[in-house]
This record gives structure tokens, C-alpha cells and sequence, in this order.
């Protein structure tokens, strides 16, 4: 039995659950997993706590129905999380709570670093620990003996780190780049298809690809979270949002889209990030790029990145159209290796 404790049950926290729960037993070998969640907690919407394990079938239909968990819910707990992180039973901490740009990853980073400490394997889908602190969570997982595992943290269920890690060994990473963001590439899609900033911002936000602050995405922060992680991960960098070059897309207008489409390009969100002698550098700008070109070809929420090796020609992942469905399935994925590789 693998026990789990999960911070966050926004949107992929349910989709997570249902996928878990509703979809378990059936074609996807998830019966054998034989997983409980014995806390579930929210900002501001309640917490349950079961060692036993929480009925997440009620749990689901109590959020959506009233949008936080029922006062009467006998698992409700008024235990505060940090106890629960440093004194519940549980073999793995599912962190799934809000990007905080402004609090550098905070307090996520304090949530994996108490589980660590305890030597809890640790799952995220949050950039923010990886963007500022990837280095000292990942050795204190070392040496811990667990596993933190990252892989929805960019480009969702996509498998951009697992593949560098185990299908590129021995390569040397010497450049990445790539449309990280959805919510940004999505809005500059929509605007040359003659639609409005607002507008195309409000059905990302409906289809919950948007982050909560839409400003994060919209000025590069998101953007500069992801290359920020990739950096850390695949260019063993020690860099974080903060230290990236940042545009986002307000100063693209709808003349500026049009002249770019007339002269045979379009504008697109582009992450960068090289070696420079010692250094890694990285940066996130609107950048006016030919329709020829590779990334010209992302449409709408898609995205992708280009891995540069010392022993391989460019490889480019591209994901098409992601759901939060994609983004559930990779917290799935790294919960499954966890199973395969600690055998809980
Ligand atoms: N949505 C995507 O497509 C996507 C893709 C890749 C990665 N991610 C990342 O995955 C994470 C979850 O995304 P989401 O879309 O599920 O976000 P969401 O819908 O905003 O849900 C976030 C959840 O975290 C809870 N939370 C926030 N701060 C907390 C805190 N300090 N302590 C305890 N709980 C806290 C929130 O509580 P309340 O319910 O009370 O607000 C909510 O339940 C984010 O870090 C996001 O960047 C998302």
C-alpha cells in the first residue's frame, strides 16, 4: 500500500483523483498500484486527513458541488499541514499547490524539504521548487534515499526530462529552447485569427492551461520558471526566474501581429538557454520568427522544446494541444516510478 499525502486539489489535483479512483480499475494497470491519500490539503478550501485512507470519491463530488470540502465531512482535519508533513504516516508527498514567483517557490519548498527530511519520496507539478531551489532538493534527496520527482513541472505530461535523462546519457546538454507557455502562445494564435488579448486570455483561463496570475504567463514569468527548471536539470545551472533576460507579450499588438503575418512570420514566446564559458544563460522574448521555421508550427496551447547535445544532432519534442488530463498523467508517470524504483 502506498500512502500519499497531497497538497493542493485544484485542477490537477481532481483530474489526478478521478484518474486514480474513477478510472483505476480500469484498462490503465492502475489496480495493481494500490494507493491511498491520507491527507488532502487546500489553501482555503478545507483539509482531510484519514490514515485510513480519505473516501476521494466524496471528496471530488463535495469540491465541485459546493466548491470546498462539507463542514460535515468526518475526515475534515484541523490539523495544520505542516504537522501533518512532519508527523503523518504517508510514503509520498504529492505537491500540487500554486506557482509563487514572488515568494521564490515558497512555501513549496519548505512543504519538500520537511518531506525529505523525513525521507518521503516527493512528486510535483510545481516549477517553483525546481526553478529556485532544484539543487538542494534534489541532494537532499540523494541523500535521503528517496525520490523527487519533477516530470509534469514542464510541458505537462510531456516526458522532456525523463527522456534527456535517461535517453540522452552521456550527451552533454549545450542548448535548449522552445514555446513553453500555452497561455501566451495560445492568446498570439488567437490574435491573428483577428480575436482580442481579453478574450483569448479568458478561454485559457476557462480551460485552466492559464495559471492562476495570468500575469505570470503573460510577462514571461511562467516562461522563465520552466527554462529556469530545465536549466537546473538538464544543464546542471544553478539559476533561477529572477537571474533570466524577461519579455512577455503585452507590447505585442494586433498592427504588429498583422505586419509579421504579411511579411511571412510570426510572432512567437521563445525560451533560450546556452553555455557561456563557465556560465548558463537563459532568456524568455517575444521573438518575430519565419512560418518556415520549426516552432512557427505550434498552434495554439501547444508546445515544445529543442534539446542541443555535444553527440547528437537537435532533438525536438513537441506536444500538441495538452489538457490537464496530460498534466495529471505526468504526476501519474513519476508516482509510478517511484512504485518501480523504492518498490512502495
Ligand atoms: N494547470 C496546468 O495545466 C498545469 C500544468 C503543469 C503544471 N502545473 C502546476 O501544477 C500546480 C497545480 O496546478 P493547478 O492548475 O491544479 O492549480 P490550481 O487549480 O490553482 O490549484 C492549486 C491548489 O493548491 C492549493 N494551494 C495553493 N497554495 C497552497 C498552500 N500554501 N497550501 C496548501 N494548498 C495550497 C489551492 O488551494 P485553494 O483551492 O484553496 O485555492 C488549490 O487547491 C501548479 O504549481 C501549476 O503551476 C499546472
Amino acid at each position: 500500500m502506498m500512502k500519499t499525502l497531497v497538497i493542493g486539489f485544484g485542477h490537477v489535483g481532481q483530474k489526478l483523483a478521478e484518474i486514480l479512483f474513477f478510472e483505476g480499475d480500469g484498462s490503465h494497470g492502475l489496480a495493481s498500484l494500490n494507493l491511498t491519500f491520507t491527507g488532502i490539503y487546500t489553501q482555503s478550501r478545507g483539509a482531510l486527513l484519514d490514515t485510513e485512507g480519505i473516501n476521494v470519491k466524496q471528496a471530488l463530488l463535495e469540491i465541485r458541488k459546493n466548491g470546498c470540502f462539507d463542514k460535515n465531512n468526518p475526515q475534515q482535519t484541523s490539523i495544520p499541514l505542516t504537522q501533518a508533513i512532519d508527523e503523518l504516516d504517508y510514503d509520498l508527498l504529492i505537491e500540487l499547490s500554486t506557482l509563487s514567483i514572488e515568494n521564490k517557490g515558497e512555501p513549496a519548498i519548505t512543504y519538500i524539504t520537511k518531506a525529505l527530511e523525513r525521507k518521503k519520496h516527493v512528486v510535483t507539478a510545481n516549477k517553483g521548487p525546481v526553478a529556485f531551489t532544484y539543487g538542494e532538493l534534489s541532494n537532499l534527496a540523494r541523500k535521503n534515499n528517496v525520490q523527487f520527482r519533477i516530470e509534469s513541472t514542464v510541458m505537462d505530461g510531456a516526458p522532456v526530462f525523463n527522456l534527456a535523462k535517461q535517453g540522452l546519457k552521456g550527451a552533454r546538454v549545450i542548448g535548449l529552447s522552445g514555446i513553453l507557455n500555452s497561455t501566451t502562445n495560445y492568446i498570439l494564435s488567437q490574435m491573428e485569427k483577428g480575436k482580442g488579448f481579453k478574450e483569448a486570455l479568458n478561454v485559457a483561463q476557462s480551460e485552466g492551461f492559464a495559471e492562476a496570475d495570468p500575469h505570470h504567463d503573460i510577462d514571461g514569468w511562467d516562461s522563465a520558471a520552466k527554462i529556469a527548471a530545465l536549466t537546473n536539470v538538464l544543464m546542471q545551472a544553478d539559476i533561477t526566474p529572477d537571474d533570466i533576460k524577461r519579455e512577455g507579450i503585452s507590447n505585442i499588438t494586433p498592427e504588429k501581429i498583422t505586419k509579421a503575418l504579411q511579411s511571412g512570420k510570426r510572432w512567437k514566446l521563445i525560451c533560450r538557454a546556452w553555455r557561456d564559458k563557465n556560465r548558463v544563460l537563459a532568456s524568455v522574448m517575444p521573438e518575430e520568427i519565419s512560418q518556415q521555421d520549426l516552432f512557427a508550427a505550434i498552434e495554439g496551447s501547444g508546445s515544445c522544446l529543442r534539446i542541443e547535445t555535444d553527440l547528437m544532432n537537435p532533438i525536438v519534442i513537441v506536444q500538441d494541444s495538452p489538457t490537464i488530463k496530460d498534466t495529471a498523467y505526468g504526476v501519474l508517470n513519476d508516482i509510478l516510478a517511484v512504485r518501480e524504483i523504492a518498490g512502495c
